[in-house]
């Protein structure tokens, strides 16, 4: 493997606060490296269609504290075909750039894997999904601030909820995670999760009708992480009309107001974090693995690693939720 001299930039998937962040670590510590940087434009798509720029120190002035991707971002159709990433491969050789970092999710760092064994290139991944659904690592860039932005709506949900005494069931993110939805009931003090990965085990709506909600309980606020299999929060409220028809329930989809916003302190510092330490890792001969961070060090998580996410869902925390809504 040559030297590196040039390093290339992108975001992919779906937008993450903290990513303007760690767009920012990556290119200063570059520079400060004496590496080029190529800023590429929409994912994998500007590499596959010659949307690049050269970035300066100056290139990401004034972006930390800004929520979205100030690169663009894309789910990139083409670059999942072998016709895609031969053109991605030439754009990237004519443009210099030796090396990449991604920062994504899932999808993104799985293409990445794929473009690193087909063309021997070295890659580093940064994980950018507020979903936290990636292997090995505790957290993603987003994820803090996503939770915060839920907690946000909760509170102000609550109220209503509180006086006219229903049940709410707040649809919120997570790809088939559901941290978002179990600590964000945490967080707020919801009296439930409903959760992808205790769907096998238990009927988790039925389990909090009859826990709580039917006891006790005049209004009750139910975070329901999306599932297209169970429906979500609208297939819930289906449910709660034909089997529990007395309560009054009513739908919030939080959607896409999860995504954007400033970054948490606490997003902006992990990308900052993982964002530096992305250049010392293809400085030191790392190739294709992500940053993540484990107990509050970070570490190289291979490609096939973080991309295959089992369920780090701790069972205490499910109880803390039932506990603390009694
Ligand atoms: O991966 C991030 C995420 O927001 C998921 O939580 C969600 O399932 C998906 O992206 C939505 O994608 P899109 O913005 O393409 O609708």
């Amino acid at each position: 493997m040559g030297q590196i001299k040039s390093i290339g930039v992108l975001t992919s998937g779906g937008d993450a606060p903290g990513m303007n962040a760690a767009i920012r670590a990556v290119t200063r510590t570059a520079i400060y490296n004496n590496l080029n940087v190529v800023g590429i434009k929409r994912g994998y798509y500007g590499l596959v269609y010659n949307e690049m720029e050269a970035f300066s120190s100056k290139s990401v002035s004034n972006i930390i504290q800004q929520g979205g991707t100030i690169l663009k971002t894309a789910r990139c159709k083409e670059f999942a075909t072998k016709e895609g990433r031969a053109m991605a491969y030439a754009n990237m050789k004519a443009m210099g750039i030796d090396a990449l970092v991604v920062i994504g999710g899932d999808g993104s760092l799985t293409g990445a894997r794929i473009f690193a064994e087909e063309y021997d290139i070295p890659i580093v991944g940064l994980p950018g999904t507020i979903d936290n659904d990636l292997g090995g690592t505790d957290e993603t860039i987003g994820y803090d601030t996503a939770l915060n932005t839920i907690v946000e709506a909760v509170d102000k949900i609550r109220d209503t909820a509180t006086s006219h005494e229903r049940l709410f069931l707040v649809e919120v993110m997570g790809h088939m995670a559901g941290y978002l939805a179990l600590n964000g009931a945490i967080a707020s003090g919801a009296e439930a999760a409903i959760i992808p990965e205790m769907e096998t085990e238990i009927d988790q709506l039925g389990d909090l009708i009859n826990r709580g909600f039917r006891k006790s309980k005049n209004s009750a606020i139910v975070l329901v992480a999306e599932n297209p299999s169970t429906g979500g929060a609208m297939g819930l409220a289906q449910r709660i009309k034909e089997e529990f028809p007395e309560y009054d329930a009513r739908v919030t989809i939080l959607g896409h107001l999860q995504r954007g916003g400033s970054p948490t302190a606490a997003d902006r510092i992990l990308a900052s974090r993982m964002g530096a330490q992305a250049i010392t890792a293809l400085l030191e001969g790392q190739r294709n693995v992500m940053i993540g961070i484990k107990n509050g060090e970070l570490v190289y998580v291979p490609f096939s690693k973080a991309t295959h996410h089992s369920s780090t869902i701790d069972r205490h925390d499910v109880e803390i939720v039932k506990i603390l809504s009694i």
